[in-house]
Formats: C-alpha cells, structure tokens, sequence
C-alpha cells in the first residue's frame, strides 16, 4: 500500500533536546509534515531507547507516523535476533540489517521481528536490507574481494534479503529502477540521496528529486539536511512531501 506521506526525515544528531524540538516541529499533528522519523546509529549509541522515548514521544507516535531505527545491524544470528527483541518494544515501523549477514543471521532477525511483534501484541516492525553502502565503489568492492560492479552486487543483496524473507531494503536513488524490476512491485525500497530541485547536494554524490524518485518507483524517501538545516523545516517538509506526491501521481498515471 502506498504510504500518504513517503518522506521520511533524517534526524542526525547526538543533541538531544534539538532533535526533540525538531521532532515535535515536522512531526507533531494534527498533520504531520513528514510520514515518519529516522533516528540513527549515532543518536540511539549516545541516548539509546529512553532518548528515542524523550525526542519521539507518545503524543507525537499517535499522529500515526512512523518510525525508522537505522542500526544497521551486522553480526552472528543470534547477536542480531537479541538486537530485535532489545528495540521491538520501541515499535520501530522499519529496522535495517545488512543484507550480506547470510541467510541464517537474516532468518534469526525475521523469526525474532514476528515473534516480539506477537508476544508484545505490536505489530510487526519491517526488516530493510542494507544492501552497498552508497560510500562504497567498485573499487572498494574489489578491495574486499568482491568482483562484482557495485550495483550487481546491489541487485545481488537485494534478491538474498527478499528471499530472506525481508521486507525490503535501503537503495540509491540510481537502483531503484533495477531493483523495482527484479524484485516486485511489493518489495519495499526505501531511498536516500533525495535533493529537492535547486538544493545543495552536500556530501551525497548521486541525488534525485523526491519527484524522480518516486516516479523511479520507491516506496519511501529518506530526507535528512533539506529539512533539518532548512530555516522552516515543517514548511521544507511540507514542499518536499508535496514534490513526492506529483511524482507518484505522475507514476501512477504512467503505469495504468
Ligand atoms: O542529509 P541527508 O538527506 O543526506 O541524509 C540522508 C540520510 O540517509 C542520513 O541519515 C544518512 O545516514 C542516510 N543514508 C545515506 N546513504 C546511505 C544510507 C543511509 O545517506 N547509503
């Protein structure tokens, strides 16, 4: 189903009470600017779940938007099944794990993900594979002795985490095509590298508009500094939601 709001919006930063104000900011009702909130490796190491609890509280959750825990998990199964069950009370709507942990360590995260989800009687939170890192090339690639093309090796984890059971996985804007077409239409691709037309690109090489995006068939938008660094963030949000929407209508129109 397609989500009302795609934009989901990058929150990077150890500073507690920013991230709170901001949150309340794009995030509070009756509605939100944003469809969720992306809180990181760096918040949650500094603040953990009681600071995820204090920037992202209740009142704010009610409003219906959702919430992306980007840990990245990596490590032996049963290390990353007790990483699951740790956050699962914090009813993350996404939590990504690298889709290249092999099949066991992807079933471990997949079984615990349902099984927290029925002993907490929440639902249950979605499992994104990280598939490359968008900072790595193929020489990087070559340099830990893969010889594959970084977008091969992309298209690679993405089918291993879709037969893993994930939900989906993190993609550049640039894969989303290929990927849409080798893993169906249901298969969730959540991107960043989004720049609304016109923004500074920042350190992020190869960008798309929520627009193209969209149009290019993700499911959801990461958006970090063209809404936290904007001196209206709500009213950034707002223009870049309304972008993503166009796009989806145009897809939508393209594909009927
Ligand atoms: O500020 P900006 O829009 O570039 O933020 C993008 C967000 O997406 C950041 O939280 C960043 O960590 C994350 N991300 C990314 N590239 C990836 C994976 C995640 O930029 N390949």
């Amino acid at each position: 189903m397609p989500l009302k709001n795609p934009i989901y919006a990058a929150i990077d930063t150890v500073d507690l009470a920013q991230a709170a104000r901001l949150i309340q900011r794009i995030a509070a009702g009756p509605v939100p600017a944003v469809g969720g909130i992306k809180l990181g490796l760096e918040f949650f190491l500094a603040h953990g779940a009681p600071g995820v609890r204090y920037a992202f509280p209740e009142p704010v959750r009610m409003t219906g938007v959702g919430f992306f825990l980007d840990l990245k998990l990596h490590d032996i199964p049963n290390t990353v099944a007790g990483g699951v069950r740790a956050v699962a009370a914090l009813e993350p709507t996404y939590i990504t794990i690298h889709a290249g942990g092999g099949a066991a360590m992807l079933k471990a995260a997949v079984d615990e993900a349902a099984l927290q989800a029925a002993k907490l009687g929440l639902k249950r939170p979605k499992l994104l594979g990280v598939t490359v890192l968008t900072s790595l090339d193929d020489s990087d690639l070559r340099a830990a002795g893969v010889n594959e093309t970084a977008a091969d090796q992309a298209r690679r984890l993405a089918l291993l985490a879709r037969e893993g059971g994930l939900d989906g996985v993190i993609c550049s804007p640039q894969e989303i095509a290929t990927l849409r077409a080798a893993c169906g239409p249901d298969f969730l691709l959540v991107t960043p590298g989004i720049r609304p037309a016109g923004a500074a690109a920042g350190d992020q090489k190869r960008v798309m508009t929520p627009r193209e995006a969209m149009r290019a068939g993700a499911t959801a938008l990461v958006v970090g500094r063209p809404i936290t660094e904007a001196k209206d963030p709500r009213a950034a949000a707002e223009a870049i939601a309304h972008e993503a929407d166009l796009g989806d209508k145009i897809r939508v129109q393209v594909g009927a």
